[in-house]
């Protein structure tokens, strides 16, 4: 496991229903790469990072495979030491009653909210671990508040807080910032690089360039399922590539380490 990619996938065909939204796809990404994923909609990101997280799985077939740290079958407990998803659409699963320690403790059953006899098989050291994860978030006081009256951007760090709960290596947050207003994208952003400064690795996973951080290091661009570009950040986020990728002419200011994206005019 030590040398070996955090994740190989080669020639993987997957679909979606009965859409087929990648054929002979290859990725490898290495362990400790900070990088983004980036493509609108459509494009299968979502569906990447779930055939990543073993909730799909590719077509069986000959010369082709999905292997995690080498290996390519996980139970999800184990997966989920190192590898942290956080999702948008995850959100939306969760009753508006649970409290936001019952959804960073959910994250040691992988499941969404702690519901009868999950409850009680939490332990001490589970709800210590869970509660230190949301002073280290700034939501400790958010233990008791039930989802409902929570801001977005207070639900999205509980969230985070599901992941960290097993303290990964590595954390695949897919769209971080959607539907957060300016104030709360910038706080979660500052509290991702925070946590690559603590030595996290993360993979971005988003349709928006301006929420990639300055950390990342290496972007892959994909379209409808195929990779247009791969590579460090400054040489494939192009304009040229940008209008490959989106299909439409795209202007590009680099700020600070952040890229912006602007319509081009006529
Ligand atoms: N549950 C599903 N059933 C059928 N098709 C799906 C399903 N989810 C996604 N798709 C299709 O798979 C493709 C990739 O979707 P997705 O991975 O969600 O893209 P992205 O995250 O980049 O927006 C799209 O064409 C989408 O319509
Ligand atoms: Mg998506």
């Amino acid at each position: 496991m030590s040398n070996a990619p955090l994740i190989d996938i080669h020639n993987a065909t997957i679909y979606r229903g009965n859409t087929r939204v990648f054929d002979n796809f290859d990725l490898t990404i290495e362990q400790h790469e900070q990088i983004a994923i980036l493509g609108p909609n459509g494009s299968g990101k979502t569906t990447l990072l779930k055939v990543v997280n073993r909730e799909i799985y590719p077509v069986l077939q000959d010369d082709s495979w999905v292997r995690i740290l080498g290996r390519s079958t996980w139970n999800v407990w184990e997966l989920r030491s190192h590898i942290g998803v956080v999702s948008h659409d995850l959100q939306a699963r969760y009753r508006d009653t649970t409290s936001g320690l019952d959804v960073v403790l959910s994250g040691y059953f992988s499941s969404v909210g702690i519901h009868g006899i999950l409850a009680g098989r939490i332990n001490d050291a589970q709800k210590i671990r869970a509660r230190q994860v949301m002073h280290e978030l700034g939501v400790e006081s958010l233990a008791d508040t039930p989802l409902r009256n929570m801001s977005t951007g207070q639900q999205r760090r509980c969230l985070l807080g599901r992941a960290l709960v097993h303290d990964p290596d590595t954390l695949i947050l897919d769209e971080p910032t959607a539907g957060l207003d300016l104030t709360a994208s910038f706080d979660y952003l500052a509290r991702i690089r925070d946590l690559v400064g603590k030595g996290k690795n993360i993979v971005v996973v988003t349709h928006l360039l301006n929420e990639i951080p300055p950390d990342i290091e290496r972007i892959v661009l994909l379209r409808e399922g195929a990779i247009v570009a791969d590579g460090p950040k400054e040489e494939v986020l192009t304009e040229e590539n940008l209008l490959m990728t989106y299909g439409t002419p795209i202007k590009l200011a680099r700020v600070d380490g952040y890229y912006l994206a602007y319509p081009a005019s006529e």
